[in-house]
């Protein structure tokens, strides 16, 4: 039987990289999304045509959490296993002092610190079984602090800190590590100016953004490296050294 990975926002993007590399790797996944039915059943539809039952699509909002209960119980019925989660799913938007509130806090935590965090603890015992895998997608730009975004970093950092504690509290059954992009795509809905991209360029020493691909080849390599836990992959073309 393949393995079952769970992404959360898998439909598009960096989350639908991952999951095009996993199935070509003989995955079968469950792609979580929220709002993006569409591209989701485009990428399902296709993937099952060629490997019959071997995507399945979860509907979810992670700022519910009775959705996100669903979706643990969901996920496990599905093919009564789970070796990976990839805990991708994001909410980016800046707050600015001023802007730091009680409704963008729980936007901005549930998404990124609060829903991963539940996820693992729902699915530990079933990926235990199977020795699996947990990859938080975090960001590098935990490392220097990125203005304007307190809150989104502080829930980075968390997902980057409980990496390591459930690296240690699922050892020696579960890996648990995470992958740090840099810049790879504008965020949703905003288009960089040439002058922004070549601000951004400078300092990054391989001189190029990366791609989806790049944080995709990095999922894959935790998860086939068996002796690598709690660790944290900047994928950044070294723009964490600059
Ligand atoms: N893009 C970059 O350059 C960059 C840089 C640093 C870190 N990262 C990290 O890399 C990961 C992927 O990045 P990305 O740019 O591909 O992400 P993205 O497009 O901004 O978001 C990925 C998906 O997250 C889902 N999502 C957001 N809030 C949700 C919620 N409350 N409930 C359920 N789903 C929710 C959305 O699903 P629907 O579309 O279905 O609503 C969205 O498609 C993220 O963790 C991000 O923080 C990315």
């Amino acid at each position: 039987m393949n393995k079952v990975a769970l992404i959360t926002g898998g439909a598009k993007r960096i989350g639908l990289e991952i999951a095009k590399l996993l199935w070509g790797e003989d995955w079968d996944l469950i792609i979580h999304y929220r709002s993006s039915q569409p591209e989701a059943e485009l990428f399902a539809n296709e993937m099952n045509e060629q490997r019959e039952n071997s995507v399945q699509l979860i509907q979810a909002d992670l700022d519910n959490a009775e959705d996100v209960k669903r979706l643990i119980v969901e996920t496990i019925k599905w093919h009564s296993r789970v070796d990976a989660l990839i805990n991708n799913a994001s909410t980016f938007f800046p707050t600015p002092l001023g802007e730091i509130n009680e409704n963008n806090w729980e936007k901005l935590i549930n998404s990124n610190l609060k829903a991963p965090l539940f996820l693992i603890d729902g699915l530990a015992g079933e990926l235990k079984k199977n020795h699996g895998n947990i990859i938080n997608i975090t960001d590098m730009n935990i490392e220097k602090g990125l203005p304007n975004h307190a809150i989104y970093i502080a829930a980075k950092a968390g997902l980057e800190a409980i990496t390591k504690v459930f690296a240690r509290d699922l050892a020696p059954a579960i890996k648990v590590n995470a992958v740090a992009p840099g810049a790879i795509l504008e965020p949703p809905g905003i288009e960089w100016s040439e002058d922004v991209k070549k601000k951004i360029l400078r300092k990054i020493p391989l001189n190029r953004m990366g791609n989806e691909k790049d944080i995709a080849d990095a999922v894959l390599f935790l998860i086939n490296s068996p002796y690598i836990t709690g660790q944290t992959i900047n994928v950044d073309g070294g723009r964490s050294i600059g």
